[in-house]
């Protein structure tokens, strides 16, 4: 049966910044989501994931649970097929959980969408596939940028840099040894994107120059990835994470823990994602007693910590 497997996706440097044109780097992780599609064994379409079962008679009938998974065999009909494909039974495993800002969405998205058209024996390429699961977010979101989808299905390390339309997935290949703490996110992505809109227009001047501090280090992270720099890439990842925290999208939870990580001498952390928790990107390994340490400031906000993650080239698998 066909299976399709999509990188996990972490932005390094430049969220929110990059909502207002400025550059962001992503990273696609070895920590992959596994979608199989099958013929359902009934009349139904069939969709099985950590977030339960869900049966549906229509593909144009609504799914809170699945939203992506159903768009994306809604956009496969559409746009590929030109009539309804016939129902499927669809399976995803993801080693997270949903929310966590390390795009699950974009991954489980794209693995979807390359395993049906794997099922339906329609060959496409990457920057076709990249499109299209971009397309599907679009329509389930309102609006996103292409970075979590693109870099997962390219895998490697991503620059966007919107002001000037590029996206592009670099030829460096740095051999990075990362760690994520997973945090319970309270507030949304849209939460967090509305709140630092609001500080751009009552503080715009302000506003700006942290932004060019972030575009700045992004750009300087470029360098220190080329040489392998990791102190002064680690020492970026605090200065980006301190510019995010006074634009307001962290929390007293993850400044706690990511300044007695640098108070303890951790090459480097920052938050990743929207902000209020989420990921935690660590460069290199934490010790077992920061990790307990971790549980204790975090406390109930605490989810998962993640060793021996690296950076995944290789971008979607597909199997059959
Ligand atoms: O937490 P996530 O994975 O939803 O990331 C949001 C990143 C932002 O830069 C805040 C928004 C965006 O669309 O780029």
């Amino acid at each position: 049966m066909p299976l399709a497997r999509a990188p996990l996706v972490v932005k390094l440097f430049g969220e929110h910044a990059v909502v207002y044109g400025y550059h962001a780097l992503a990273a696609a992780l070895n920590l992959k989501v596994e979608v199989k599609v099958e013929p359902s064994s009934s009349r139904e379409y069939v969709i099985e994931s950590a977030l339960g079962v869900e049966r549906l008679r229509d593909i144009r009938a609504d799914s809170p649970r699945h939203r992506y998974i159903v768009q994306s065999l809604r956009v496969v009909s559409s746009d590929i097929l030109g009539r309804d494909i016939e129902p499927v039974k669809i399976t995803v495993n993801s080693p997270v959980p949903p929310s966590c800002g390390l795009a699950t969405s974009a991954a489980v998205t794209a693995a979807t969408l390359a395993a049906l058209l794997k099922y339906l024996n329609i060959k496409v390429d990457r920057a076709y596939l990249a499109e299209l699961s971009h397309k599907v977010e679009v329509l389930v979101q309102g609006r996103a940028s292409p970075m979590d989808t693109y870099t997962s299905v390219m895998g490697g390390l991503v620059l966007i840099y919107p002001r000037g339309g590029e996206i592009s997935r670099l030829s460096l290949t740095p051999r990075v040894d990362l760690s994520l703490v997973l945090v319970q996110r309270v507030k949304t992505t849209k939460d967090l994107v509305a709140h630092v809109y609001a500080m751009y227009t009552r503080y715009r001047e302000i506003v700006e120059k942290i932004f060019e501090l972030i575009d700045e280090i992004c750009l300087k992270s470029l360098n220190a990835l080329t040489k392998l720099n990791i102190d002064e890439l680690g020492m970026l990842m605090y200065v980006n994470h301190n510019l995010l925290s006074a634009l307001g999208v962290s929390n007293h939870y993850v400044d706690s823990l990511i300044s007695y990580f640098r108070q303890s001498g951790v090459l480097g952390a920052k938050m990743s994602g929207a902000g209020d928790g989420g990921t935690i990107v660590i460069l290199g390994k934490i010790s077992e007693d920061l990790e307990r340490k971790a549980r204790e400031i975090l406390r109930d906000r605490y989810l998962a910590y993640i060793s021996s993650v690296c950076i995944d080239y290789s971008g979607i698998e597909i199997a059959r």
